[in-house]
């Protein structure tokens, strides 16, 4: 067996299974398209589960994948041992409704044993407990001996995550050797030590679960199978852990470096070393997918990921940022499978040095009361430290509730979390009540005051409708942030711009923004100080990136329907002066692609005669269908016109 590279074990199974005729597809996004089941990507499957439950066609019923996924379920033993991790790559291949049992076990033999060339006589199968095809596929056609194929119940042979397709498996386990054994008496397959080690899962997706527990068949029959790259190259490798295999070893060694030491000398370093190699992996992945670090969903998930290798970065002596520093490696590393981390290098730098910073800033200060505190709990006698406090580092010194848990725990002492949240709780409505100005979207215009004020936005949306630009400042609904991910909520400004921003009582341009690595549909435009144009909106696709070369495409249809709804008003306040007098003033007004209001000064309510009248005056001169025509002059001008042909600042509309 040769002792193949991560990289290359990669591109070797993309190879393998296109020339079974699968089509390779990069990586998707960390961030869920369309799914509220899941926070983060946590296997090959889970972006392509609209093709297996049949909503959307496949490009190809065979695809292959090599999948960038995090799991943070077992968070706190990273680092702690060395199996776990939160970032891994899932190799698979799929087949929506195409081949079955049948090649599925073929092909991840023949890659196994063919390609790669692990040992026959170390790998043992396992079937769900009554799955006697997938069992005499094994034993009549690959030539397995019944003894060495493993029936398990539905712990270890069904697989499922959440709701979505599932299915009973088949996989396939690699005995590492007695030097990784437990010793025990009765330690074979399936036993919870390093001996022998899953690397392949052949799930047979033929149900979907609805999230409460019931199973549907599904009408197509379909494969999910999933590899851990690390896992396979700890395998060819014949090394110790995950952490030893050639890519992620390098970065470890760096982490060893930077503080000065050497790994598998020290037990307690060690766990720092391997966090830290782990989550700089992570933050990277997440940070090229658009993720900023945030106080909320998978934007906290990264903050308490870098946070925690910042501070043991700490523990071993590191001194400085360093976080940018190795993420570099992390990027030249795995390169070669994902070439967006190079794309985004600039920006995912600039992501981990300016929240390093803001962390490095009170870190300190946070450990150092976190310590008066411990002490004054000795004293005490008491072991749970009180919610109030525990927010307080969260809140001021930016510790996530986790950190300070993970901080004290060394220690055998606990937080009070139901008091953190009740801190949390009041401190939220504290907020809320004292929040006065607030955009259509209900989030604090504050943030768009961190935007730099020296930029501003050129409209050019009076001759087209299109325009391309560039992306010059991106904020979420609480910050300004470099870039937004799908499903997220924020506002673009750009350097140019063909929409149309709310003014005098007329409803901004709608539409969308697209650049080459996602879409931004924008609900509403707004101008915000100094000249900025917002468009307000979200990610429907991908993700959006300061700098980023955009297509600014304002909704045709919406421009025109404000527009004849803007030219009606000019109608109405005319058939109000004919029929009630020219004491009528517009006194206000609104107006969009649904609807208009008309806001007038007269003495009384009006009759349900001269409303008639008013509506039969507005709608003949619509039918006589008067050209309208639109000129563009100063406000000024605009006054010495007669008063209802000026509405908005610097744009005319004269009707007739
Ligand atoms: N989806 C399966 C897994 O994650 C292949 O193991």
């Amino acid at each position: 067996m040769n002792n193949y590279g991560v990289n290359e074990l990669r591109r070797m199974y993309l190879e393998f299974f296109e020339s079974k005729g699968h089509l390779a597809m990069k990586s998707f996004s960390l961030v869920p398209h369309n799914d509220n089941s899941l926070l983060l990507i946590n296997s090959g499957m889970a972006p392509l589960k609209p093709y297996f439950t049949g909503q959307e066609i496949p490009p190809r019923k065979r695809v292959t994948t090599c999948q960038k996924c995090i799991r943070t379920g077992d968070i706190e033993n990273v680092g702690k041992t060395a199996r776990h991790g939160t970032f891994f790559e899932m190799l698979g291949n799929f087949s929506f409704g195409d081949y079955f049992k049948n090649e599925a076990i073929h092909w991840s033999w023949e890659f196994l044993t063919e390609v790669v060339g692990l040992d026959p006589d170390r790998l043992y199968p396992s079937v769900y407990l009554d799955d006697d095809e997938a069992f005499e596929i094994w034993n009549k056609e690959i030539g397995i001996a019944p003894e060495r194929i493993f029936r398990f119940g539905k712990e270890d042979n069904f697989w499922e995550h959440g709701a979505g397709p599932c299915g009973p498996c088949s996989e396939i386990y690699y005995d590492r050797g007695e030097k990784y054994g437990c010793k025990k008496p009765g330690c074979t397959v399936g036993c919870d030590c390093d001996r022998y080690m899953e690397v392949w899962n052949n799930v047979f997706t033929q149900f979907e679960n609805d999230g409460q527990g019931n199973y549907e068949e599904l009408k197509q029959k379909n494969i999910d199978t999933g590899m851990g790259l690390e896992r396979l190259a700890v395998v060819v490798q014949d090394v110790d852990s995950i952490f030893d295999v050639d890519t992620i070893k390098a970065l470890l060694n760096r982490v060893a470096t930077l503080a000065n030491t050497e790994y598998k000398k020290d037990g307690d370093v060690d766990v720092s070393l391997r966090l830290i190699t782990d989550h700089v992996r992570s933050c990277t992945f997440m940070i090229s997918d658009g993720i900023m670090p945030s106080n909320e969903g998978r934007g906290y998930v990264l903050r308490r990921l870098l946070r925690r290798a910042a501070r043991h970065g700490r523990l071993i002596g590191i001194e400085g940022k360093f976080l940018a520093d190795l993420s570099t490696t992390v990027i030249e590393l795995s390169k070669d499978g994902y070439p967006e981390l190079e794309e985004k290098k600039a920006m995912i730098l600039k992501v981990l040095t300016q929240e390093e910073d803001k962390f490095n800033k009170t870190i300190d200060q946070g450990l150092a009361i976190l310590n008066d505190l411990e002490e004054d709990m000795v004293k005490k006698g008491i072991k749970v430290l009180s919610g109030e406090d525990a927010f307080k580092l969260y809140d001021t010194y930016g510790f996530p509730l986790d950190l300070t848990l993970e901080i004290l725990e060394e220690k055998q002492f606990g937080v009070d979390e139901a008091g953190f949240k009740a801190a949390m709780q009041k401190q939220r409505e504290t907020a809320r009540n004292a929040r006065k100005t607030t955009n259509y979207m209900g989030a604090d215009v504050t943030v768009y005051q961190s935007i730099d004020p020296s930029l501003t936005t050129e409209f050019t949306g009076y001759d087209s409708l299109v325009c391309d630009t560039v992306i010059t400042a991106l904020t979420s609904e609480s910050d300004l942030v470099e870039a937004l991910t799908d499903g997220e909520a924020g506002t673009i400004v750009t350097e140019k711009t063909s929409f149309y921003g709310t003014m005098g009582g007329q409803q901004g341009d709608t539409g969308v923004i697209v650049c080459e690595t996602g879409e931004f549909k924008v609900e509403d435009t707004i101008h915000l100080q100094g000249g900025k144009v917002g468009h307000v909106g979200r990610v429907v696709k991908g993700m959006l990136q300061t700098g980023d070369k955009v297509t600014c495409k304002v909704c045709e249809k919406n421009r025109q329907n404000t527009g004849m709804n803007h030219s009606a008003t000019h109608l109405l306040q005319k058939a109000l002066r004919t029929v009630l007098g020219n004491h009528v003033e517009q006194a206000g007004s609104f107006v969009d692609g649904d609807r208009l209001r008309f806001d007038f000064t007269h003495f009384s309510a009006l009759t349900p005669e001269e409303i008639l009248k008013v509506e039969t005056l507005v709608n003949e001169k619509i039918k006589e269908s008067l050209p309208v025509q639109t000129e563009i002059m100063t406000l000024e001008e605009a006054k010495s016109l007669a008063p209802w042909h000026y509405s908005a600042k610097n744009m005319v509309t004269v009707s007739a």
